[in-house]
């Protein structure tokens, strides 16, 4: 099969085509043909080497978190079903023709939605969703500082806290300020240009990291938690609060939900570009640029 593989770390042209024996399903999995993978911003620091002191890759390295495509064969799928999901993150090999996943992390895609969007959905989706349901727990009336909202992780989390009856602070880009208002956002503070001089957060979600961050959270309640997705790390000097790391866990359930979500309008995942796989090295470039407001789907 046609895969893009890397054999080193290190910059996006280090992605390179490669031509692989197709990945047996061993018990429990599911071979998928995938039609459309997506680029996560951890692509690119798995590339890079980021995370390889304590979860070192083998090579070559098939990099992609999400995929959607149909099922040729394995277990709890029926053959020609499509179905999309978030692969294990220490497994990955999205990018490429075929994949073998656990058949529990993956959910069937409801008619209507296109295997793209499907694609665009799972880590993204899944995150929002864990850091609002199980990272925090939130409930109705709390006051949730979210930051980049706007973002593909911000927009998911947006959406779970919104359906709990959650108050969000949404901390974005000054120019999204309307925008994310129209997302659902009930207040919106110009990340890095604006100070919050309202009641304390109960919690934070921040998809963002770094300085800008910290000073907002300076207005958490003591007692209150600070969940972070990103890698770039929050200075926690004088915070009310050590930043916990959450981690994703893929799930079909909780993808199933999403998609359904997404399936009904109740929350949108826009698609910025839509590649061929061959143009992998282009789509991280992309994604690593920043300012897309959209995923990057690779497409076979
Ligand atoms: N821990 C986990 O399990 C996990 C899972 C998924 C994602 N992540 C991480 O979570 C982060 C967000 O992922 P994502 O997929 O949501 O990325 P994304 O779609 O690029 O969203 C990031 C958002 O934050 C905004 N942003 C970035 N820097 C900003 C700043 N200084 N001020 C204001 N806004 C800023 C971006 O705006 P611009 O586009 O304009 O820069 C964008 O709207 C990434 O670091 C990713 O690696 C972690």
């Amino acid at each position: 099969m046609k895969a893009i593989v890397i054999n080193r770390h290190g910059g996006p042209e280090v992605l390179e085509p490669a031509d692989l024996p197709p990945p047996r399903p061993q018990p429990g999995e599911v071979l998928v043909r995938v039609a459309a993978a997506a680029v996560n911003p951890a692509d690119g620091k798995w590339r890079a080497g980021m995370f390889e002191s304590f979860a070192p890759v083998g090579f070559p390295h098939i990099l992609g978190y999400d995929v959607a495509g149909e099922v040729v064969g394995g277990e709890g799928f029926a053959p020609g079903e499509r179905v999309f999901g978030m692969l294990d993150p220490f497994r990955k090999g999205g990018y490429a023709e075929m994949v073998a996943v656990a058949a529990d992390h993956l959910a069937g895609v409801p008619d209507g939605l296109d295997l793209p969007t499907a694609a665009a959905i799972p880590t993204a989706g899944l995150t929002g969703l864990q850091m609002v349901e199980r990272g925090l727990d939130l409930q109705a009336g709390q006051r949730l500082l979210l930051t980049g909202a706007m973002g593909a992780v911000g927009r998911f989390a947006l959406f779970a806290a919104k359906e709990r009856g959650v108050d969000v602070i949404a901390a974005v880009r000054a120019a999204h300020r309307d925008a994310v208002r129209a997302l659902g956002a009930d207040q919106v503070i110009a990340l890095g240009d604006e100070d919050w001089n309202g009641a304390p957060f109960d919690h934070v979600i921040d998809t963002v990291g770094g300085a800008a961050v910290g000073a907002l959270c300076r207005h958490l309640r003591r007692g209150g938690r600070l969940l972070t997705a990103a890698t770039t790390p929050i200075p926690g000097d004088g915070l009310p609060a050590v930043p916990e790391f959450f981690a994703v866990i893929p799930s079909g359930p909780d993808a199933a939900r999403l998609a359904a979500a997404v399936a009904a309008g109740k929350v949108a995942v826009p698609i910025a570009r839509i590649l061929p796989l061959d143009q992998a090295a282009e789509a991280q470039r992309l994604v690593e640029a920043g300012g897309l407001n959209g995923k990057v789907i690779l497409t076979n």
